[in-house]
């Protein structure tokens, strides 16, 4: 290689770097919970890796990571963290299974609310959900900032439903706290639940009493594999801001009442109460 192609690989190489930080995206996650958490981050098949792929938040902290423009993956908390007798990192939920801090390309174990990306898709657009189809361990919002076109519609999951639970699907502690919601999947593997097997296509998979018990709670998240048309938001060239435990009430009249295009509402006034009303450890009987 001559010093002239060196120079010209160098010119564009800077090229490539000025040109991979206009597009790219930020993602500020921010921990609102009275406790820590650990967030996770999974990047899908061929996408870019990210900087880091989970780390400690400690309450009232955030923090940004830059995110490829082209990147697709998923982001989840994990809580109760600690050093097991081996001590390998292990988590009560969410937990990515990786031994350490950094989940290092593991997903999070269900049950876990799934914040979904995949920026830059079919138009240009940013698709994004906040999933409970992997069942649910901790209120999470996001917010779409500065984009254009799509809808950019908050969306998330603003209630605490450990406490409310159906007691079949409940995962809790030994003290009886509450730690996490399995999906009607998850808990029993039927395929009418999973949307598998003969159950595979959209027009057979229905909701189910399950997943309808996170709808109603949740009308904006994923509540079973086929719920795509309530779900999945839309964006172009945004950051995002997703935030763990948001203050229901708040939360709902910044970004719930703002023209934003969504029919659904944020969070359902009729069951916010029910974290309270069941703080004691009791659960909703499931039906
Ligand atoms: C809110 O919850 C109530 C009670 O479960 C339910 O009947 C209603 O359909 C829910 N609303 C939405 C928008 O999901
Ligand atoms: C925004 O997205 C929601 C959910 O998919 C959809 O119901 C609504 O019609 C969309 N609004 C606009 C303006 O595109």
């Amino acid at each position: 290689m001559d010093r002239r192609h060196l120079s010209s690989t160098f010119v564009f190489l800077l090229f490539l770097s000025f040109f991979s930080e206009v597009n790219s995206a930020s993602f500020k996650i921010v921990n609102r919970c009275r406790h820590k958490i650990w967030p996770g981050l999974l990047s899908g098949a061929n996408t870019p890796q990210l900087p880091t792929t989970g780390f400690l938040l400690n309450p009232g902290k955030s923090r940004t990571v830059t995110i490829p423009r082209s990147w697709s993956g998923r982001l989840w908390g994990r809580t109760l963290c600690g050093l097991d007798s081996t001590r390998k990192f292990v988590c009560l939920s969410g937990d990515c299974g990786s031994g350490q801090v950094e989940c290092s390309g593991s997903g999070a174990k269900p049950p876990a609310t799934l914040a979904e990306f995949t920026l830059n898709g079919a138009g240009g657009l940013d698709f994004y959900d906040v999933s409970l189809v992997d069942g649910y361990n901790l209120p999470m919002l996001i917010v779409a900032k500065g984009g254009k076109g799509g809808n950019c519609s908050a969306t998330g999951c603003l209630l605490d439903l450990n406490g409310a639970c159906p007691s079949e699907l409940r995962v809790a502690r030994k003290d009886g706290g509450g730690v996490g919601c399995r999906s009607a999947c998850e808990a029993f593997g039927d395929p009418q639940y999973c949307c598998s097997g003969a159950f595979g296509t959209p027009d057979v998979c229905r909701p189910s009493t399950y997943s309808l018990f996170f709808k109603r709670a949740c009308p904006r998240a994923y509540s079973y594999a086929y719920d795509d048309t309530t779900s999945t938001y839309t964006c172009a060239s945004a950051d995002y801001v997703i935030i763990f435990c948001p203050p229901p009430y708040s939360s709902q009249k910044l970004f719930g009442e703002r023209k934003d295009g969504a029919v659904l509402p944020l969070v359902n006034k009729s069951m916010i109460y029910i974290s309270s009303v069941h703080a004691n450890g009791a659960s909703l009987s499931g039906k």
